[in-house]
Order: structure tokens, then sequence, then C-alpha cells
């Protein structure tokens, strides 16, 4: 039996689900984002929301998507079929990035809070190298609660039981330090509704 995210029934139960906010923050990562985008990676892409968000905006901005779920990549190919603009790779993030061209955009969405602290770190780092000088991380995630109290409050509010045991959740202040410790220059967080918060940083 399939586990985690190569797990179609977590895969479906994921897809169903309603974030209260997320449309929102969306929007307020959309417009955190260059007015130009030629190129651009989403990390955890899932089933390609998030590439196809960019898009809408900017039709011609090539986009790479980056998961290791395969039912979620299926999903990703689905929905890109007839696109060319887009690129799908099966990778692991707990795995450093292939290096590549510089992207103007990097975006992310409730993927990178499943990596334990040090990768997060280190992938903020291979981030800051993927993108060209002016370049925007854009990365809407789970961020730690101040206390367990305020961490229940949440999962009650978006419906979810029990914890997920694959979350590696960090707080919203040492993340725009590791941000800074990467190298990026300004650093900013532009939304947060209890535990979803949306952190765009850019390079110098
Ligand atoms: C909660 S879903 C979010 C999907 C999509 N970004 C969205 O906004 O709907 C988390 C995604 O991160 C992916 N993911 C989690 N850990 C990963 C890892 N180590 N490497 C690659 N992808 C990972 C999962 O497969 C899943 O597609």
């Amino acid at each position: 039996m399939p586990t985690g995210w190569s797990n179609p029934e977590q895969v479906t139960e994921y897809l169903s689900r309603e974030i209260p906010y997320r449309d929102v923050a969306e929007g307020m990562l959309l417009d955190a984002l260059p007015q130009q985008i030629e190129g651009f990676i989403d990390l955890g892409t899932g089933d390609g929301r998030l590439i196809a968000l960019v898009r809408e905006r900017h039709p011609s901005a090539a986009a790479i998507g980056i998961d290791f779920s395969a039912p979620m990549l299926e999903r990703a190919a689905q929905r890109f079929a007839d696109d060319p603009l887009v690129e799908l790779l099966d990778h692991d993030l707990t795995k450093p990035l292939a290096e590549q061209t510089p992207v103007d955009v990097v975006v992310s969405a409730l993927a990178i809070h499943h990596l334990e602290h040090e990768r997060k770190r280190s992938l903020f780092s291979e981030i800051h190298s993927l993108l060209v000088p002016g370049g925007v991380f854009a990365n809407l995630d789970l961020v730690a609660s101040a206390t367990p109290q305020e961490h229940e409050r949440f999962r009650h509010a978006i419906g979810r039981p029990q914890d997920d045991p694959a979350d590696r959740l960090a707080g919203l202040c040492e993340q725009l330090d590791w941000l800074k410790d990467a190298g990026f220059q300004t650093v900013d967080c532009r939304f947060k509704w209890m535990e979803l918060a949306l952190i765009v940083a850019m390079k110098r």
C-alpha cells in the first residue's frame, strides 16, 4: 500500500480540501511577482495549481514543476497535456536541486514545510542561486504556531482531525532569518492567517 504523497487516496483527499483564505493568499503571491516573467519553477507543484495561476497572469512564462509524487505528477501531466511551456520533473526535494539556467521566479505552495529544517535552509540557498538578479521567491506555506493551543485552533479551523506526521513546521521569523542567511536582500511576510503564511524574498 503506497503511503504519503505516493498514495492516490491522500492525493484525492488533499485536492478536494478547502483551505480558508487560500485564494486571497494566492492572489497576493501573484501580486508579489515581477511584471515580466520568462521562466519560473514551482517546488512541490502537486497537480500544478500554482503553475496554472501564474500562467493565467503570465501566459508566455515557461514553467518547471517539481514533485516526487507519481499521482500528483499524473494529475499535473493531464492538466498541462497540451501546454509545451510546462515541464514536469520527478525530483525529491530532500535532494539538491539540479543546476539549470537561472529563472526570474521560484514559487511554492504548501510543500516546503514537509522538509527538515536543515534541508529548508540549504534549499533556500539553492533557490537563491537559481534566481536571476532581482528574482523573486514566493512561498505560501504553513509555519509553526506560537503555542500548542494555537496549533490546535488552526487544525480545527482547516478541518483536520489529526496532524500530518510528515509536517515539519518552522516558525515564521526563523524562516525569514534563514532566507536572509541564504543571501536574499529583502524578505517579508505579505500575508498570514494562523499557520498559513506568504513569504516573499527578493534577490539583490
Ligand atoms: C500539500 S501538497 C501542495 C501541492 C500544490 N503546491 C498546491 O498548492 O496545491 C504538497 C506537495 O508537495 C510535494 N512534496 C512533499 N514533499 C516533497 C519532496 N520531498 N519532494 C518533492 N515533492 C514533495 C507532495 O508530493 C505534494 O504534491
